[in-house]
């Protein structure tokens, strides 16, 4: 394999892999250790057009942590703001040799444009409203390690779908993997046509926690209450948010998970946000080793 675009196209085994290398370098990094630097003499740049605290931390991170050299290319300081294209930015970037570029863009389908150019691999570190293959597996992973094998479990995804790359491709992740997938939220951010995506669009917060063993809230992106697309925060924390309260309609032993950053308060309430139901910090970690497990086998060719 020589890029990872998306969920879609990667088999359960090929996921049940990364996950299981994953869990390697998670027990060795937690016990505070330094892995083998299987990926010395190796580099890797991050071109990332959008903003991001954890996704672009987290792929240097891993990269370090595995001995390779790292470039983060601030696109706001770069030639892009010359008026450079896409093509000319990749094709110099590409000329520097690197192994992997990670690449982050608003515009879906950029980092597909991006592989079609570049001798590297590329990893999508999220592509508009499209894919975000990586945020995916690390989810997988944590929700792994919590339960075990995944095969019959139940999530229920609440938020802003329609504008949601996490959702997309957790929703393939998670049947690939066996689990059956809800979705829930205000009728303005769900998308118009779900119909060719293996998963259930439910009416009520009811409906979608019943039985639910993960709850995953979304960002709620409070630039989109100027588009009219909901009324206020405290509106829709009331109908769509989640809370202690909320979570007494999901399975016993229910993991909140939240791809972040959170608006504290809004999709998350007080009384679940900081506690042991919540993994979203739990998940960085578990990110780390995703992306170190997905750099060592993408360039040891072993996908
Ligand atoms: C997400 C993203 O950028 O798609 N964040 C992330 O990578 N952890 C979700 C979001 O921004 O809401």
């Amino acid at each position: 394999m020589k890029d990872l675009l998306q969920i879609r196209g990667l088999s359960p085994e090929q996921i049940k892999s990364i996950l299981s290398r994953a869990g390697e370098y998670y027990d060795i990094v937690t016990a505070g250790k330094k892995p083998f630097p299987k990926l010395k003499d190796r580099s890797v740049i991050t071109l990332f057009y959008e903003n991001s605290t954890r996704t672009r931390a987290s792929f240097e991170s891993a990269a370090k942590y595995l001995g390779a050299e790292v470039v983060n290319l601030s696109v706001a300081a770069s030639s892009v703001q010359k008026g450079e294209s896409l093509k000319d930015t990749a094709l110099t970037l590409d000329a520097l040799c690197p192994d992997v570029i990670v690449m982050r863009h608003a515009q879906s389908g950029a980092p597909h444009r991006l592989a079609g150019w570049v001798k590297a691999h590329v990893i999508n570190g999220g592509d508009g409203l499209h894919a975000h293959p990586t945020q995916a597996l690390l989810d997988m992973f944590t929700a792994q390690r919590r339960f075990g094998s995944l095969e019959g479990r139940t999530a229920a995804i609440i938020g802003d779908i329609e504008h949601s790359r996490v959702a997309r491709s957790n929703i393939y992740a998670m049947t690939l993997l066996g689990m059956k997938v809800k979705l829930f939220g205000p009728k303005t951010l769900m998308p118009f046509d779900m119909s060719g995506m293996p998963c259930k669009v439910c009416h009520s917060m009811e409906e979608a926690l019943a039985g639910a063993d993960i709850v995953m809230a979304l960002r709620i992106q409070l630039e989109r209450m100027n588009g009219g697309l909901f009324p206020s925060a405290g509106e829709y924390n009331k109908y769509f948010g989640l809370n202690r309260k909320a979570m007494e309609l999901a399975g016993e032993g229910a993991m909140i998970m939240h791809p972040g950053p959170v608006n504290r308060g809004v999709e998350l309430s007080y009384d679940v946000l900081d506690t042991p139901v919540c993994f979203k910090d739990i998940q960085v970690t578990g990110g780390l080793a995703v992306r170190m497990a997905l750099l060592d086998m993408l360039i040891g060719g072993e996908l």
